[in-house]
């Protein structure tokens, strides 16, 4: 964040541009004997986020939010060049949300020259998105190690949308010992069903309306489930026939195990049915779980 960047900052958030300064606002925080909670996000934020944001100040005394649109999780064929950005925006939405500190580095700041640590959650990152993805995983659970180290919140908030991405970081917080709690909360969808997402903007009216497939693909197969199906390939071929016409491509239909993300057969334990697709030049996910 360049200095004449910066937009006005809504009275009662901090906003941080370094990880010193942000640490410090924690470390402040922690040694009041306070209670941090955190969402960690690419900015764009929407009602989804705001979502995020409200658990997030039920857990704790403070709540800090970062925005950074991580270059590392975006392969050079991706869209980074045209994530939406509006760090004003955000503010006034993180100001409403009761957010106390907004970590808003650039890419510098978090990726000095010489940086060449990376993260990588072997398992849980092969598939679904990992095998369209590739390195994608890698750039998360780096960077959000990185956001956690200087952070250092007792509680973070994540939204099961993103369900691979939310396994992955419950298993590096296990692994590596990071004593934080790890809140996975619903997706939040439009009235029609539609998971609300950062990239739905870039849906024209026409595309818009070819997305609601994607729920609709997800609840029939949670209903068939319902009445007793519970063979994975009958449940995986039913919402592949829902979204061929609809979508423009389908990446994956896959029906995984809850807690590991192992592909499942039947469903015979919690599960959860994932897509991605594209709809236009647009990528999109979503899920649902079957209990
Ligand atoms: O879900 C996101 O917005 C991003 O993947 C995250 C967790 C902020 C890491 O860049």
């Amino acid at each position: 964040m360049t200095p004449s960047a910066v937009p006005p900052v809504p009275d009662g958030v901090s906003l941080f541009a370094t990880p010193a300064a942000m640490a410090a606002w924690s470390g402040a925080v922690r040694a009041r004997g306070e209670r941090v909670a955190f969402v960690p996000t690419m900015g764009a934020l929407h009602e989804g986020h705001v979502a995020l944001l409200r658990e997030g100040r039920r857990h704790a005394d403070r709540l800090a939010l970062s925005i950074f649109v991580n270059p590392t999780q975006f392969a050079p064929h991706e869209d980074l060049a045209r994530y939406p950005r509006d760090l004003s925006s955000d503010l006034s939405h993180a100001a409403a949300a009761g957010v106390d500190a907004v970590f808003a580095p650039d890419r510098a700041a978090m990726y000095p020259a010489g940086h060449q640590t990376t993260v990588r959650v072997h398992e849980i990152e092969t598939g679904m998105c990992g095998d369209t993805r590739p390195g994608h995983f890698t750039g998360v659970a780096t960077v959000v190690c990185k956001l956690f180290h200087i952070v250092q919140p007792h509680v973070a908030i994540f939204g099961e949308k993103d369900f691979q991405q939310l396994a992955l970081i419950r298993r590096m917080v296990r692994d590596l010992d990071m004593p934080i709690e790890i809140v996975g909360l619903p997706t939040v969808r439009d009235s029609d069903g539609l998971a609300l997402s950062s990239r739905n903007r870039f849906l024209s009216p026409e595309e818009r309306a070819r997305a609601v497939a994607i729920p609709m693909a997800l609840f029939a197969a949670r209903a068939r489930l319902a009445s007793g199906e519970r063979d994975a390939a009958v449940l995986i071929s039913e919402v592949r026939r829902t979204l061929v016409g609809a979508v423009d491509r389908i990446d994956y239909v896959e029906l995984r195990d809850v807690e590991n993300l192992r592909p499942l057969e039947m469903v015979d334990r919690a599960a959860v049915i994932a897509v991605a697709v594209h709809i236009g030049s647009t990528r999109l996910i979503d899920n649902v779980r079957l209990e």
